[in-house]
């Protein structure tokens, strides 16, 4: 199928699931210690390896075991590597609490952050043969808005997953063809902007996730509301939205209309948070078929 980079941060995460969370000082006692690969654009790039997209990994680990690890891991799943680097930093980090089944993220990212322009140019090959870029916000931000300008000068189709939040440079939003934030994503991107006049402006190209509610996006002609599939058992919620983009994207290469492409990527997404971990849970393409929602108008190769 279809080639996909994707650009991002590749990270280990420390799991720590606890019925209480500390106060500042407070030392308390945790249930439970999960040692997971994580990083967004790694969950990304697996989440659409598994739906047989053949990606490349653009990004950037140490020289420690971690970084090993995190390549074997990418590998493991079917993911070209020669467009992540080692360096002298430490692999990036996240510390994510599981409490109440909601969870929050101390990121840490290390040799994620020593990516550069430069890195970009070492694989301009490898971008110009992409039908797609997917980048996201865990690496800096000069080097997701020179990704953005090269795709748009190179005509390569290219989906910013602005997670964490940071504004966007009003010329790089004009350049990119689709931008993927949650709800509170999308109040920093465009703060005190009335959501519906927002998708209005940008048909096609903003698709606001929003949880329980599903997806926004405007087709052109009105707003649509793409529903989510509901599970019975949330086990973790971690990466979910990294699922989506991974999904969304592979969808949008194979052809998917974006409505069909948002809900195929839903149920990848709703599939992902029944297993503890980032990427775990991420689903293939048969464990997406089997599932009783699969729609075969959704039938991609
Ligand atoms: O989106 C989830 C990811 O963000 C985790 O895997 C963790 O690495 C965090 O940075
Ligand atoms: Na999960």
């Amino acid at each position: 199928m279809n080639k996909i980079t994707v650009i991002g941060s590749i990270s280990t995460d420390l799991v720590v699931e606890t019925s209480q969370l500390p106060k500042i000082g407070e030392t308390i006692e945790g249930d439970a210690m999960t040692m997971s690969f994580g990083g967004k654009g790694a969950n990304q790039a697996v989440a659409a390896a598994r739906l047989d997209a053949n990606v490349a990994m653009v990004g950037t680990v140490g020289l420690d075991d971690f970084g090993g690890q995190l390549i074997a891991n990418l590998e493991s799943n079917r993911i070209l590597t020669e467009g992540v680097k080692r360096v002298t930093h430490s692999s990036g980090t996240a510390i994510i609490q599981l409490y109440n089944n909601d969870n929050s993220i101390i990121y840490v990212p290390g040799a994620n952050n020593a990516i550069t322009t430069a890195d970009i140019d070492a694989v301009s090959e490898t971008l110009l043969s992409s039908e797609l870029v997917l980048i996201q916000n865990e690496i800096p931000q000069a080097v997701v808005e020179y990704v953005i300008e090269f795709c748009h000068q190179h005509k390569i189709q290219i989906v910013l997953n602005p997670a964490p939040a940071r504004p966007i440079k009003a010329e790089h939003l004009e350049m990119l063809d689709y931008l993927t934030p949650n709800e509170t994503e999308y109040e920093v991107i465009f703060p005190g902007q009335v959501m519906s006049e927002t998708l209005a402006a940008y048909p096609n190209k903003l698709i606001v996730t929003h949880g329980a509610e599903g997806v926004y996006y405007h087709d052109g002609t009105q707003v649509v509301n793409v529903a989510g599939y509901k599970v019975e058992q949330v086990v973790d919620t971690t990466g979910a939205g990294d699922c989506f983009n991974g999904a969304l994207s592979t969808a949008i290469v194979s052809g998917l209309n974006l409505k069909a492409a948002i809900q195929f990527a839903n149920l990848a997404a709703s599939i992902s948070i029944q297993k503890l971990g980032a990427q775990t849970g991420s689903p293939s393409l048969a464990e997406i078929k089997d599932s009783e929602h699969y729609e075969t108008k959704w039938d991609i190769e």
